[in-house]
């Protein structure tokens, strides 16, 4: 199958429109030249899925389908651009799940071919570390800790596009951890920034262990850490004890921030990083952004953090990631395909920029 629309990287600025439904926000952006939002619409369906206690996967993506055309013509109004000065769509192409994905797919998919522009499927992960550069340049070698309710991954980044995941979650991921422990302390979906403001309320927290894994590992594992806090909280309903949600989410907390600092401090070393970038909802906690600003200060190390909007998932970090893949023409087929395992390091650019 050949690649969708014509290249025409030489006859207009990238004016990439981008596509994101991988989870339980539908969103469009317009940015240019991968760094300038034009427009960023993000219509959140968490009062859906909040009686629920977590994201309805079915229920999910019906909303996408009913809300994604309403959302792209808000987009496209508030970038003030005709649709014929789009050089390009981009689209969330995986991971996240397949029904939600495909809608993005198919409607990123349908404009693409309407006005006869290259399509560029992108890796939601690549979108969230590409967030950063929506606010300031990147330098590499870089290191990525992207830390949501679906991944936790620690990412060498070397070059522009080049992703190598040198450690990861062998269980629940940070967010999904999060959102575990807040359910069973009665704490509404989702559940991170509950759990996140409780702790700051708390002077001490119950004491909690700290998962290190093997001393070289930069992998993380959280759900002996969950099981620590439900062992707390039954043996507290078995004594009859009064539970104190503050103190556990602080323990709760302490532990889950520790880990990831100094595994993202040990590795930015490691590859001799330029800059530490923080990626994903779970950058939102406060927590997690205190310890680091300090760690990275006593390191002199530069810490970039994205604002809280461009944190949880939305469409302008998708596009631009996707402009690494304009910018060297590596454009993706119309029978693209949505990828619910796509991997992050294949998903690398093929070529450096000449
Ligand atoms: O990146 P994201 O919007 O969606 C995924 O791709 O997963 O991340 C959502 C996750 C949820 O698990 C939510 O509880 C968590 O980010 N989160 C937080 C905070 N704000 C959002 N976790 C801890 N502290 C927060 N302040
Ligand atoms: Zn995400």
């Amino acid at each position: 199958m050949p690649t969708s629309g014509k290249d025409n990287r030489s006859s207009r600025p990238g004016l990439i429109l981008a596509v994101e439904t991988s989870c339980d926000e539908t969103s469009v952006a317009v940015v240019e030249n991968g760094t300038i939002i034009r427009s960023n619409v993000v219509s959140s369906q968490i009062n859906t899925h909040k009686r629920y206690g977590g994201v309805v996967p079915e229920i999910a993506s019906r909303k996408h389908v009913e809300s994604v055309t309403l959302i792209l013509e808000e987009a496209v109004r508030e970038a003030g651009v005709r649709l014929t000065d789009l050089s390009a769509v981009a689209v969330t192409q995986g991971p996240g799940l397949v029904g939600s994905l495909l809608v993005g797919v198919v409607a990123a998919k349908a404009l693409a071919c309407a006005l006869q522009i290259p399509l560029i499927g992108v890796h939601h992960i690549a979108g969230h570390i590409y967030a950063n550069q929506l606010v300031q340049e990147l330098e590499y070698p870089l290191v990525a800790l992207v830390v949501s309710g679906g991944h936790t991954e620690l990412v060498h980044v070397p070059s522009p596009g080049v992703f190598r995941i040198i450690g990861q979650t062998r269980d629940d991921a940070a967010g999904e951890a999060y959102d575990k422990v807040a359910r069973a302390m009665g704490l509404p979906y989702p559940g991170g920034p509950h759990v996140d403001r409780l702790a700051h309320e708390a002077d001490e927290g119950v004491p909690m262990p700290r998962v290190w894994l093997e001393p070289d590992s930069y992998d993380f594992s959280f759900s002996g850490l969950k099981s620590a806090v439900l062992a707390v909280l039954n043996q507290a309903k078995m004594r009859g004890d009064v539970v104190h949600p503050v103190r556990i989410s602080k323990g709760f907390q302490d532990s889950v921030v520790e880990v990831l600092v100094e595994k993202a401090i040990r590795a930015s070393k490691e590859f001799g990083a330029k800059q530490l970038l923080l990626a994903g909802g779970v950058a939102a906690n406060r927590g997690l952004r205190e310890a680091l600003a300090a760690r990275c200060q006593r390191e002199s190390l530069p810490l970039l953090v994205p604002p809280l909007s461009l944190c949880t998932d939305n469409a302008a970090m998708i596009a631009a990631a996707a402009f690494l893949k304009w910018e060297r023409g590596e454009l993706s087929p119309l029978d693209l395909k949505a990828e619910p395992l796509l991997s992050l390091e294949d998903w690398s650019v093929k070529e450096p920029l000449v």
